[in-house]
């Protein structure tokens, strides 16, 4: 298949009235923690930061120490690993670009951050991107060689997989969320289908790439309503001052 359009999905914080789903965002984490954090770290993501979609200070301290920062032996000045603590930002898995690199066919895993803010189509994208993995000869009759001919570079090469939402068609990563159930979910109110990963943790990269959106859009509001009231209070006053006039 050619390239598509990213899918049109809706997510709970879309709009100005649309606010964050913590329990949502929760999944999300949890769906980046178990799959994606294998290779993408988060490095404008500190783990206290998760207080704010409803985690404890001290659910944050055990969930910071899953993971191991770079440190300094302080007895022999080598360097070392130790466990991370709430302030410390989610690392990458990798010690740098070339071992991230040399462990992905050549591609760099980008940090997830901001990546729903950073790449074209934003969480459209990033949910068609997770959910679109396919065979690239899916709709056609002709045989893969003949396909070949009509649209070179079109079948992935070795090493990388086909996703037609993604702008070069074929990328060095395999489908994160290959399966319904891949993990399960602690929130047991949910099923763990591919869709619903998907959406999950494209809303925890909402949250990630803007974390005060919400206190901006109540911000906002109160700003209108403020405004609104003011706006009858002058017209109002307006007209007593103008009252007795001819
Ligand atoms: C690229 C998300 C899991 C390896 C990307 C991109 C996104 C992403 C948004 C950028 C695509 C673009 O450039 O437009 C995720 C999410 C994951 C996940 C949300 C979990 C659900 C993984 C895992 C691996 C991996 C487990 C390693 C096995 C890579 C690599 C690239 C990449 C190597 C660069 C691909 C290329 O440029 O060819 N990922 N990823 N990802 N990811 Fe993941």
């Amino acid at each position: 298949a050619l390239h598509k359009e990213p899918l049109d999905i809706s997510f709970a914080s879309d709009g100005v009235f649309g606010r964050y789903d913590n329990a949502q965002l929760q999944r999300g984490f949890q769906v980046y923690t178990e799959v994606c954090s294998s290779c993408h770290g988060m490095e404008y993501v500190a783990f206290r930061n998760l207080e704010d979609i409803g985690y404890t200070a001290d659910q944050v301290k055990v969930i910071a120490s899953r993971w191991q920062v770079p440190a300094i032996n302080e007895q022999t000045g080598e360097a070392t690993l130790r466990d991370a603590v709430p302030t410390d930002r989610i690392p990458s898995p990798y010690a740098n670009e070339v071992a991230g690199r040399a462990a992905n066919n050549n591609a760099y895993p980008p940090d997830l951050s901001l990546i729903a803010k950073n790449r074209e189509g934003g969480a459209q994208y990033l949910y068609s991107l997770l959910v679109g993995y396919q065979d690239p000869y899916i709709g056609y009759d002709e045989d893969p060689a003949e396909l070949e001919a009509k649209y070179p570079g079109v079948a992935p090469g070795p090493g990388l997989y086909h996703n037609p939402y993604f702008p070069n068609l074929n990328l060095a990563m395999p489908s994160p969320i290959s399966v319904d159930g891949l993990i399960t979910y602690t929130d047991e109110t949910v099923e763990p289908t591919k869709e619903q990963m998907a959406e999950d943790v494209t809303a925890f990269l909402i949250w990630a790439a803007e974390p005060k959106a919400d206190t901006r859009k109540n911000a906002g509001l109160a700003v209108l309503i403020f405004l609104a009231f003011a706006t009858v209070l002058a017209y109002l006053s307006y007209r007593q001052i103008w009252a007795d006039a001819k």
